[in-house]
């Protein structure tokens, strides 16, 4: 029979592109949601790729109740953990509402799968966790450091959760996946990242600016000890990244884990300045951004990439798609939601 896997989250930017990787490569998936953050834009994107008719259930992970429902009536044989609150800035302004959100939703999942029957637990973690790492790049040996905001705090707990759940309840084994930045949208331009008000995250700062939306880029920093003064990150496709999963959820299908609780970094394993995506974006798109030198982001690392090597070895993933490729697939996005 044909697993099932329920993907929480999976009408937002990530959840609906790891939705269709998983359809084509021959899992069931039923999304859930509560629309919180997105429009039904990815989800009816997921569903036109796919050719298929995707079950959606309109549901807060927060409510026990409807959580336990969910799985009592599914025959769920995964879970990919998604539902959550990503905005670093009102997590410090609003922590009891990213801890009540971000802690309940897992608490609810995991204890429903447990119970139910769904021996897989995939969690979507990040690079977060790691802060500034004295190593470069960071493994997922190195050390997490404390968590410098609320949001990065739940990230954290929750991967302890599951960890800690694995081991006790004996019959769920759990993956969590440390994302870098991820960004780009699908070939298709029929699903990419659709945040709410002003951007935080750079690529749809940089698109929303290219077209006028926002008039101009602020480039938080050209003073970091880098190459060129910015900020050094590890930018992954989002293709890549949803496919990722798909190898996880494999994995654990096949009974191939070393260990009932595995971490993957999943990076390139390149490290781009904020400025090189910048002059990266204009040369691919032949578009020209206004941007400005700004004072650094409270909060920011000064750098962080992936080594990418235990994702490559023992999942045999590996990030495909050129920064050219993602960039292009990005601005498509953004002239497609224009014209919507
Ligand atoms: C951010 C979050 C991180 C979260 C991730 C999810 C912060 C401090 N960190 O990572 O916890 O897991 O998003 O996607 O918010 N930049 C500009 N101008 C802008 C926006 C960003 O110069 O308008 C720079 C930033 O200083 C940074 C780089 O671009 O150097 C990437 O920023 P962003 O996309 O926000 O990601 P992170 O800060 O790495």
């Amino acid at each position: 029979m044909t697993p099932t896997v329920l993907v929480s989250g999976g009408a937002g930017f990530i959840g609906s592109h790891v939705t269709v990787e998983l359809i084509q490569a021959g899992y069931n998936v039923i999304v859930a949601d509560n629309m919180s953050n997105c429009d039904k834009t990815c989800y009816n994107g997921a569903q036109k790729i796919t050719g298929r008719k995707i079950p959606f259930f309109k549901m807060d992970f927060c409510n026990r109740r409807a959580v336990e429902k969910l799985f009592q009536t599914n025959k769920i044989d995964a879970v990919i953990h998604f539902a959550a609150f990503k905005a670093v800035g009102e997590s410090v302004a609003q922590p009891v509402m990213y801890y009540r959100n971000n802690l309940d939703s897992f608490l609810n999942i995991v204890d429903a799968a447990r119970t139910y029957g769904c021996p897989n637990i995939l969690f979507s973690s990040s690079a977060t966790v790691y802060g500034q790492p004295e190593k470069l790049p960071v493994t997922e040996e190195s050390p997490r450091q404390e968590a410098t905001s609320p949001y990065g705090n739940t990230k954290q707990i929750c991967e302890d959760v599951l960890r800690d759940s694995v081991k006790a309840y004996g019959n769920i084994r759990g993956i969590a996946l440390r994302y870098f930045n991820p960004i780009g949208a699908h070939p298709s331009a029929l699903m990419g990242e659709l945040p709410r008000g002003v951007p935080n995250n750079l690529v749809p700062f940089i698109t929303q600016t290219a077209i006028g939306k926002r008039e101009c880029l602020s480039i938080f920093g050209n003073d970091y000890p880098t190459p060129d003064g910015t900020c050094l990150r590890d930018y992954i496709d989002i293709v890549d990244l949803a496919k990722a999963h798909v190898c996880a959820v494999d994995r654990m299908m096949a009974d191939k884990m070393k260990e009932p609780y595995e971490i993957f970094n999943i990076g390139t394993g390149k490290p781009v300045s904020v400025m090189e995506l910048v002059n990266a974006f204009q040369k691919v798109n032949g578009v020209k951004l206004n941007y400005k030198i700004a004072p650094r982001r409270a909060g920011d690392v000064t750098a962080v990439w992936a080594d990418p090597s235990k994702a490559n070895k023992e999942l045999g993933w590996k990030a495909q798609r050129t920064i050219e490729e993602t960039l292009k697939a990005a601005w498509t996005w953004e002239l497609f939601i224009a014209h919507k």
